[in-house]
């Protein structure tokens, strides 16, 4: 069985603040029980020593007078086939600790959980999963919109291929944001290289250590969970923490109130000059916040592919090219020639190479840039490139004259984007769309020649501006490959 931890933080209505006791279903956690009833887990659960609160909830159980030895007690054991005998007992009920694990729970066992109704909207919340203790949970009052606003986790390395957290918002069945730590931080291949960080996100340990403050708005409630896909591991930590009521805003504008953000999830091989649509968004309004990317390849020309923006429904190639190559995104150059790095907007957070081999993984953030839209969007990120007659890169759907021999590539990322409803965001003070206006690139030098054996190697103009328009060409390749939005 694979470990799993819940923090609920749920967003409820009510007027009264009232702690009562309660008899859980045999196997829930504290959590579940008192969510089930709009209400959050109190971790103190006050016995006495005694029996009491086992009589107050009408059970008649065989007392077992030992002291509290796991964090699914108090509980009846209420599984005749309970592994150790304890059928029909009541236990754990001495020496309790001042706060009890609300996340605890065994399978032949109801526990005893104290439940919660909240009185009003407390501006913090916060859970704090430090082996084997819930410090806190709140329940929140009606119109408020909640915001998560940290994460950070931790464990020993070993266990960082198979760690998987989950946000479940507003009551989702599946998750719509699921992910593997460190790739939710900026890094791929599981690169242990730290310490290090930015506003946003970044590692503070050798061992894991991983963090990122991304801004998650819900508006009912969000519940926060963790798995290992593998295997049981101890020495294992986890703090969520969020506000109430605080904005988000990308790039100077605050979202509207609505906003909800949305998780796009790339894992797949993809063949030389495919487009991998790192996000896809047919209609409606938003704002792109950033991507990483990892990628793996037999050798480093897949750096030369492009990226292409369509904002608006307007999907004709080549769109807005956001870059003239991969690592030009990033904005680095020749190929990272300058090493890893990692900067506010940008990093460089992973590379291994041998002679038939290499990974690779990159972050960018459209905070300073934002990349707003208000009907449809998408993001595609090209394996290489092709250069076209007069030898510039980003322009040609087909052709022969590819830039150096990329390989098949593995990719897999994740791309984050806020979206809402477009009537709300009428209420919003600025126009949240990105111009559609040709951009004109202008140079006062006759020609600038500079030398390498990578990529292309001369920017040569003699007219005075170069002008990009989005307006003309055809339609975009379609990919056999689908964005998934988790
Ligand atoms: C335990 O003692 C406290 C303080 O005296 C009291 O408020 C509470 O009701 C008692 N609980 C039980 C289950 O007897
Ligand atoms: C509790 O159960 C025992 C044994 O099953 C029984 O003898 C006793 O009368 C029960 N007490 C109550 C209050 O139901
Ligand atoms: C409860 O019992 C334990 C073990 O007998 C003892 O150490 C502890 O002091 C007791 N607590 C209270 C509040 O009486
Ligand atoms: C949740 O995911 C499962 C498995 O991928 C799928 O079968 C099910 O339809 C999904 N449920 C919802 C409500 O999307
Ligand atoms: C994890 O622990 C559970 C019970 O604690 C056990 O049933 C399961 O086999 C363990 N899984 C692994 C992979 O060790
Ligand atoms: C990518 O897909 C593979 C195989 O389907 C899976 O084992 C792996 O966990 C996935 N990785 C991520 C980050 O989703
Ligand atoms: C090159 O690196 C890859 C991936 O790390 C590895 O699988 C492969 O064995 C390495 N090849 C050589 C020759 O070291
Ligand atoms: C890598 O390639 C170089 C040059 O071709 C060769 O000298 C070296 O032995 C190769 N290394 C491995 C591990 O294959
Ligand atoms: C984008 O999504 C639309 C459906 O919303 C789909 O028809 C199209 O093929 C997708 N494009 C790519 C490049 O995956």
């Amino acid at each position: 069985m694979n470990f799993f931890i819940v923090f609920f933080i749920p967003l409820l209505a009510s007027v009264n603040c009232q702690s009562k006791y309660i008899l859980g279903e045999q196997g829930e956690s504290c959590n579940e029980a008192c969510f089930k009833l709009g209400m959050n887990c109190n971790p103190r659960i006050e016995t006495n020593n005694s029996t009491s609160l086992f009589t107050q909830l009408g059970i008649n159980c065989t007392n077992d007078p030992s002291v509290w030895w796991a964090e699914d007690q108090p509980s009846y054991v209420t599984d005749k086939n309970d592994p150790v005998g304890n059928y029909g007992k009541c236990l754990g009920y001495i020496n309790v600790p001042t706060g009890s694990q609300c996340s605890g729970s065994f399978w032949s066992v109801s526990r005893i959980c104290r439940c919660d109704t909240p009185s009003s909207s407390p501006s913090t919340f916060g859970a704090g999963y430090s082996n084997g203790m819930i410090t806190t949970e709140q329940v929140l009052a009606p119109g408020d919109i909640g915001v998560l606003t940290h994460f950070w986790i931790t464990y020993g390395t070993s266990m960082d291929n198979g760690v998987i957290v989950r946000y479940y918002i507003d009551g989702e069945k599946n998750a719509s944001i699921q992910f593997t730590p460190s790739l939710a931080c900026g890094v791929g291949y599981y690169d242990y290289h730290g310490p290090w960080g930015t506003k946003w996100f970044g590692k503070g340990a050798n061992d894991a250590g991983w963090f990122n403050n991304f801004r998650i708005p819900f508006q009912k409630s969000i519940v926060v969970t963790v798995q290992h896909l593998y295997g049981n591991f101890s020495g294992f930590y986890m703090i969520v923490r969020g506000s109430i009521n605080i904005p988000i805003s990308v790039g100077g504008i605050t979202l509207p109130r609505n906003a909800r953000m949305n998780q796009f999830v790339i894992n797949d091989t993809y063949q030389p000059l495919e487009f991998v649509p790192l996000v896809n968004i047919s209609s409606g309004s938003g704002v792109h916040w950033m991507v990483t990317i990892s990628a793996g390849s037999n050798n480093l020309n897949f750096l030369e592919g492009c990226f292409h923006a369509y904002f608006d429904g307007n999907n004709a190639f080549p769109g807005v090219v956001l870059s003239t190559g991969t690592e030009d995104y990033f904005d680095s150059a020749w190929y990272f020639n300058a090493g890893q790095f990692h900067l506010p907007v940008s990093g460089f957070t992973h590379f291994n190479q041998n002679n038939t081999s290499v990974t690779w993984s990159a972050y960018r953030f459209h905070e300073m840039d934002p990349l707003f839209f208000k009907h449809g969007f998408q993001l595609v990120w090209r394996i290489g490139d092709i250069d076209d007659a007069a030898g510039m890169k980003c322009m040609m759907l087909t052709g022969s004259n590819i830039a150096g021999s990329p390989g098949p590539t593995e990719v897999i990322a994740y791309a984050w984007v806020y979206t809402w409803e477009e009537d709300v965001a009428n209420s919003s003070p600025t126009s949240l769309s990105t111009p559609s206006l040709s951009t004109t690139t202008s140079t006062t030098q006759e020609s600038t020649t500079i030398p390498t054996t990578q990529e292309p190697t001369t920017i040569s103009t003699t007219q005075e501006s170069t002008t990009i328009s989005t307006t003309q060409g055809s339609d975009p390749p379609q990919s056999t490959h689908k964005a998934s939005k988790a």
